[in-house]
Formats: structure tokens, C-alpha cells, sequence
């Protein structure tokens, strides 16, 4: 059984170039050999991770990730059983949130992470594929 799972946490400390390539490192090779595939959004001190795949499988990523001194207040804000993956293209796709900045507070006004809900974000990451200027996208 599919499941998708979008959570959101704080960085602990400044969310440098080098630690988010660490995570998309590990999270691209990781998530191509176990067939998880999602979005990693990043910035403004926040993560916002979309997560699909097994549910047994994306059960124990979510509680790895959770467990990861790299971020606290790890909140899951959306889970629900799916029949078809939506961002199955990608083993992990990268929005930055913070190039986003200017444009974040004119096409995503309501941005607060930890009131988001997972629709809403689900519908801005669709916004942000369809626009294809904002996300890097790995290739999985
Ligand atoms: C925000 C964030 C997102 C992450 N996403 C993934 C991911 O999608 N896949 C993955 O394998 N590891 C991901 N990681 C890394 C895991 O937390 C963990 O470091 C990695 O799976 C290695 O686990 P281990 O040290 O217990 O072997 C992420 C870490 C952070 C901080």
C-alpha cells in the first residue's frame, strides 16, 4: 500500500549549501534504491517534505528523518493512502524556499510552515512544477 506523508521541522542552525547537499545526497541515492520519491522544500529555517512510497517503507524513513539532529520540531502534517504517486518522477526534487523570497510572499502570501496544511502545500509545489523556474529537479 502507497501512502504519501508531508511533515514540516526547523533547521537547527543556518540551513548552508553544503548541509542541504548532504540531505539530498543521501535522500536521491537512499530514495532510488527503496522507491520513495517526493519533495524537499528548504529555507527560511524551515523544511517541508513530501514523502511517498510503501507504507511500511516511508514508516521507517519519517522516524530516521525525525530522529535527525539536523532539524527539530518535526511535525507530520499531512498522511493519507494514496493510489498513485504525484511527484513520481523524482526521488527527491528540491524547492528553495529561500530564492523564493520576494516572490514567496506575493504567490504563497499565507506561508506560516507549521499552519500549513498539506493541501495547500501539495498545490504550491504543483504551482512551482508547472512554472519550472523555482525547483532543481533530481533525477531519480
Ligand atoms: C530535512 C531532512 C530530510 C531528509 N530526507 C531524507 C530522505 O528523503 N531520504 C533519506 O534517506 N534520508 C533523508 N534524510 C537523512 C536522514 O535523516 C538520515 O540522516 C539518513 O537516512 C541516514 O540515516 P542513518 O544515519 O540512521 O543511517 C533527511 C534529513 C533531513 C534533515
Amino acid at each position: 500500500m502507497l501512502i504519501r506523508v508531508i511533515y514540516v521541522s526547523t533547521a537547527v542552525g543556518p540551513q548552508t549549501s553544503t548541509m542541504t547537499n548532504s540531505i539530498l545526497k543521501t535522500a536521491q541515492a537512499w530514495n532510488h534504491a527503496n522507491d520513495i520519491t517526493g519533495v524537499l522544500c528548504q529555507g527560511q529555517g524551515v523544511f517541508l517534505q513530501v514523502l511517498e512510497g510503501e507504507r511500511s517503507v516511508v514508516t521507517k524513513l519519517y522516524s530516521r528523518i525525525y530522529a535527525d539532529q539536523r532539524h527539530t520540531n518535526v511535525e507530520m502534517i499531512h498522511c493519507e493512502s494514496i493510489v498513485q504517486r504525484r511527484y513520481g518522477k523524482w526521488s527527491m526534487a528540491h524547492v528553495s524556499l529561500s530564492d523564493l523570497d520576494p516572490s514567496t510572499k506575493i504567490d504563497w502570501p499565507e506561508f506560516d510552515p507549521y499552519s500549513v496544511t498539506g493541501l495547500l502545500v501539495m498545490a504550491r509545489i504543483d504551482d512551482l512544477l508547472a512554472a519550472g523556474t523555482v525547483i532543481e529537479l533530481a533525477d531519480s
